[in-house]
């Protein structure tokens, strides 16, 4: 039998985010420390086998969106496995990744055949020093042709994820608007989460993201408001006239859409994080081929989940909240 995920506020849950490793080969400011963090030692991380089996108990509770995130999903060799395995199962129809986009000339053609449906991709500067500086030493002209191979293989929905830094890429959100002009992509410009960051950095270099209308008006551009993309997040969508892609809003800390969140989250060790800012957490792994277990673990990590993220800014404009999680957004997966 199966049993939709309800939480207290009748928020009902059909998206998961499964973290399948915390690597990266990355290191953006915005998602893990300078010095980078020591990563899970491999029998922390949840296997194939595990994996798949987590999909086959939330597909019995009505899920069927499932997002590899990471660190960066790609780095796991037996990827493009656990893609097709989770694809078949009864009642998945969407399997979609979020990636750095570097392994991608490699891997897109065989993660497409496996069944991948959607790929969002980050890329927070079209410039290759300041790509270098935000991501701690990558080559921009790696991800440029993993978009260019992913576009080619027509994946149905390419997005891009661009974080917003105040100072560092808000001069160039005219540039990403007028890349959704010739380009058939979904640009989504995010607010900056202070998750594992230094509250001052994060101070400094949060920008909301009104700031994204005042370029489009600026510019002269005339935009609307679509609702027709494939997605499961939180992202306002709108269309430049006449442009062939779209562009995005993810919004937050200026205007959280906890109202509708509909996603738990599954850490790479083990954990079900019911929301994103939460130190709350649930040890799932020792239930994963335990039916009742499962079901009973789940439905608490729901009863728990808050209403909503619960930040606020004080006086002194800090950033404060009552539980702050202790990972970094790169040991969450976003
Ligand atoms: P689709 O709409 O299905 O394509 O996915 P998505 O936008 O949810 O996925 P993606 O991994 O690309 O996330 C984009 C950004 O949204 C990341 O910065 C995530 O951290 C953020 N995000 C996604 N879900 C949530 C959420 O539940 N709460 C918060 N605060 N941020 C989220
Ligand atoms: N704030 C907002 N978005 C973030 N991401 C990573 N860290 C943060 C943060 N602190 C984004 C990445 C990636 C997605 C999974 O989350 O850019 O696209
Ligand atoms: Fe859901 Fe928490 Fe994100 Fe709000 S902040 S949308 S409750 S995960």
């Amino acid at each position: 039998e199966t049993a939709v995920l309800k939480d207290k506020f009748g928020r009902v849950h059909d998206y998961i985010r499964i973290s399948v490793t915390d690597r990266c080969p990355l290191r953006c400011v915005y998602c893990m420390p300078k010095e980078g963090l020591p990563f899970f030692p491999s029998d922390k991380v949840l296997s194939q086998d595990e994996i798949v089996q987590l999909v086959k108990n939330f597909a019995r509770h009505g899920i069927h969106s499932i997002r590899l995130t990471g660190g960066e999903p790609l780095v796991r060799t037996d990827i493009v496995d656990i893609v097709r395995r989770i694809k078949a199962i009864d009642g998945i129809d969407d399997v979609a990744a979020t990636t750095n986009g570097l392994y991608l000339p490699k891997k897109a053609a065989a993660l497409k055949a496996a069944g991948l449906d959607r790929l969002n991709i980050s890329l927070d500067t079209f410039k290759a020093d300041r790509y270098k500086e935000i991501t701690r030493g990558g080559n921009i002209k790696q991800v440029m042709a993993g978009i260019q191979t992913a576009a080619d293989l027509g994946y149905k929905a390419i997005k891009l994820n661009v974080v917003l830094i105040n100072g560092e890429n808000d001069s160039e959100i005219i540039d990403f608007l007028k890349y959704t002009l010739d380009h058939r992509v979904n640009v989504r410009f995010i607010e900056y989460m202070p998750i594992g960051a230094d509250k001052a950095v994060w101070k400094k270099e949060y920008l909301g993201l009104e700031r994204v209308f005042e370029v489009c008006k600026a510019a002269g551009f005339k935009y609307d408001p679509i609702d027709s993309l494939t997605g499961n997040g939180p992202s306002d969508n709108y269309r430049i006239k006449g442009a062939k892609g779209s562009f995005g809003l993810i919004h937050p800390i200026s205007c959280n859409f906890c109202e509708s969140c509909n996603r738990l989250r599954i850490t790479a060790d083990g954990y079900v994080k019911a929301c994103l800012f939460w130190n709350e957490e649930i040890n799932i792994r020792s239930a994963i081929f335990d039916d009742q277990a499962f079901d009973h673990l789940i439905q608490k990590a729901l009863d728990n989940k808050p209403e909503n993220h619960e930040m606020a800014l004080s006086q002194a404009d800090q950033i404060i909240h009552k539980q702050p999680t202790w990972r970094h957004m790169s040991q969450i997966g976003g």
